[in-house]
């Protein structure tokens, strides 16, 4: 069976077609940095408006990549939620129309179902029952997975997200959105030791996440760090311990919780996925735990981390094969939690 995938929900137009023999036949993705940099962060409006701009000629290259016709797909699958209203509206009206002009039927997709099944994509690909870390833009949750559709959310972020954390913390040190993969760049210049952030919940039991007080931890220290006296190195250097210092916060924070979840579900195999999960201390980190557990750790390559269509053509495939698919209406749906998807 052979699906074509749609990603809208933020600010990456992401398209796919994937194929169960094949495998993934061809995938583009378009990123709005560009749109959204003068603002420091995603603007809503702009995302839609540039969703609708993208997404048809999209499809058409790739279907042309693949060497594929229309009648020669199974179905349609595109993000139905959670994510930005606006922009999930294009992927849903443009996936359920194709899919009705084309007479195929359509597939609305969980995006962190999306991010969470990535790592089935590699040649190294996750046995269930397993562990995942999702950590992205919007949400930071460990779940235990027994099946497809078949996740208990062990614990989640009471407040931000990490990749909230790390683009906002970016902010505050001046550099540019979205400010995850900048920030972890500047902190391979920084020193360790120089700065001590804190480890967030770690001290109480349980397995959910706060990430707001890091930021103001880090405007804090920035405050009091970065004196007018200092020359631009000094500054400079000064900046990329701070994010050294916020990212071993976070890598740590995030370690600790996967471990404990491990204990407790008493499983060996983890598996990271989502925009964060291309960190390269996260995964460091995640791999020598791992290996002192004698555990493995399962995540996607590193483009199939951040938003992308080739997970949602993977998770709208699963779903097709169960018999899922949307009469004639689509809807967006915002907030939509992860643990209320049916079984497979
Ligand atoms: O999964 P994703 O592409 O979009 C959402 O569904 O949110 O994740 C985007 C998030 C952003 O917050 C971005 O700063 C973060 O992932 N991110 C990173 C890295 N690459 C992306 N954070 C830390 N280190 C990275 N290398
Ligand atoms: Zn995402």
């Amino acid at each position: 069976m052979r699906i074509l995938g749609i990603e809208t929900s933020c600010d990456e137009t992401g398209i796919a077609i994937y194929d169960d023999e094949q495998g993934i036949m061809a995938h583009r993705l378009y990123s709005q940095i560009a749109v959204h940099a003068d603002y420091g962060g995603v603007v809503p409006e702009l995302a839609s408006r540039d969703h609708v701009r993208k997404t048809i000629p999209l499809i058409k290259d790739v279907l042309v990549d693949a060497n594929v016709t229309p009648q020669a797909l199974d179905g349609i699958a595109y993000t139905a939620g959670p994510g930005l209203v606006g922009a999930l509206l294009v992927g849903c009206s443009i996936g359920r129309s194709l899919a009705y002009g084309w007479n195929l039927p359509a597939v609305p997709v969980h995006h962190m179902e999306g991010h969470l099944l990535a790592p089935m994509l590699e040649d190294k690909a996750p046995q269930f029952p397993f562990v995942a870390l999702l950590v992205s833009g919007g949400h930071t949750m460990l779940v235990r997975v027994d099946g497809i559709g078949q996740y208990q959310v062990l614990g989640e972020s009471v407040d931000d997200a990490a990749g909230e954390a790390f683009d906002k913390t970016a902010k505050l040190l001046g550099l540019d959105y979205p400010g995850g993969p900048v920030l972890a760049k500047m902190a391979a210049q920084g020193r360790a030791k120089q700065f001590k952030f804190p480890r967030p919940m770690t001290n109480k039991p349980g397995l959910d996440f706060s990430f707001s007080g890091l930021k103001t931890f880090a405007a804090n220290t920035i405050q009091q760090a970065i004196q007018p006296h200092l020359s631009a190195a000094e500054k400079t250097q000064i900046k990329a311990d701070i994010a050294y210092a916020f990212q071993e916060a976070v890598v740590d924070t995030l370690t600790i919780k996967c471990r404990r979840a491990l204990e407790q579900t008493k499983l060996k195999r983890l598996v990271i996925a989502g925009g964060v999960s291309a960190n390269t201390m996260l995964r460091e980190n995640l791999a020598s735990t791992m290996k002192k557990l004698q555990g493995e750790v399962f995540y996607p390559r590193p483009e199939f981390c951040t938003d992308n269509g080739a997970m949602i053509a993977y998770a709208g495939l699963q779903r097709l094969k169960s018999g899922v698919h949307q009469d004639l209406t689509f809807k967006a749906t915002p907030r939509w939690p992860l643990d209320t998807l049916p079984a497979v």
